[in-house]
């Protein structure tokens, strides 16, 4: 089953556009989500119910948040492909900002993950598959690296459904938050992007079928912030 890209998600433009706006990346995702990326990533990693031995993954880990985030761990890998928002994670880590599990930190592409398969006790991606070009292939490559019974959670955004508030957050999102966006990263069209890439993904049910489809089990959507964005928990399914 493939997820069919309608925005220009080539790895090198994305890429491109997270190098220019890596400075102010951390800035902006607090400032536009009023804080809540905090706690929606809290949430993913207590999802993952951490007992303290596990290799955690973190896939599209950009400033290393998720990482840092899961201080309960072993240890932590990041991945991404944008050198200049993993120039500000290694920052954080050296800095000792939250974090107590070491954190590794890796440049590479999502769609061909450099671990060995049934290698990884715990595999995250936050805010990141929706910009991977062939998430289809990123899903399977979950499913290769996890162990038998390894955890995954993924951030996306959603959109809310109470018509009210949908249309409230529609304006916000596509209207308010490009513009202010552009002005404080000085990037044109990155900030028009995340609403672009949010519209084209696939709804929740679909994307559990998608997860399904891929080798997980146990997938479940949970809706966190009335819908704004929703957790995806799952299991590699037992073979
Ligand atoms: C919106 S940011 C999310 C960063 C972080 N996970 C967070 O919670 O803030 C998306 C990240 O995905 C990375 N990315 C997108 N496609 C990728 C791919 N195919 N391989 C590696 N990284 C990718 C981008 O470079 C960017 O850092």
């Amino acid at each position: 089953m493939l997820i069919t890209p309608a925005v220009d998600k080539d790895p090198a433009r994305i890429a491109g556009m997270f190098d220019a706006i890596a400075r102010r990346y951390d800035f902006l995702n607090h400032l536009l989500s009023l804080g809540l990326d905090r706690s929606w990533r809290r949430q993913a990693i207590r999802s993952l119910q951490i007992a303290g031995h596990e290799t955690l993954l973190d896939l599209c880990t950009g400033t290393a948040d998720v990482p840092l985030a899961a201080t309960r761990v072993r240890r932590a890998v990041g991945i991404d492909f944008s050198l200049e928002m993993l120039r500000i994670g290694q920052r954080k880590i050296d800095a000792g900002v939250r974090g107590r599990a070491p954190v590794y930190l890796l440049q590479g592409d999502v769609t061909a993950i450099p671990c060995a398969d049934a290698s990884i006790d715990l595999v995250t991606i936050a805010f990141g598959i929706r910009n991977v070009q062939e998430p289809s292939r990123t899903l399977r490559e979950m499913a290769r690296v996890l162990k038998p019974d390894g955890r995954l959670a993924i951030l996306e955004f959603g959109e809310p459904r109470l018509p009210l508030l949908r249309g409230a957050y529609l304006w916000y999102f596509r209207s308010v938050l490009p513009r202010i966006g552009a002005l404080v990263s000085r990037h044109e069209s990155a900030y028009s992007y995340l609403p672009a890439s949010v519209g084209t993904f696939p709804t929740p049910s679909v994307f559990v079928d998608h997860l399904r489809a891929a080798g997980f089990a146990e997938v479940e959507a949970d809706p966190l912030t009335l819908g704004i964005v929703y957790l995806y928990r799952a299991r590699k399914a037992l073979a």
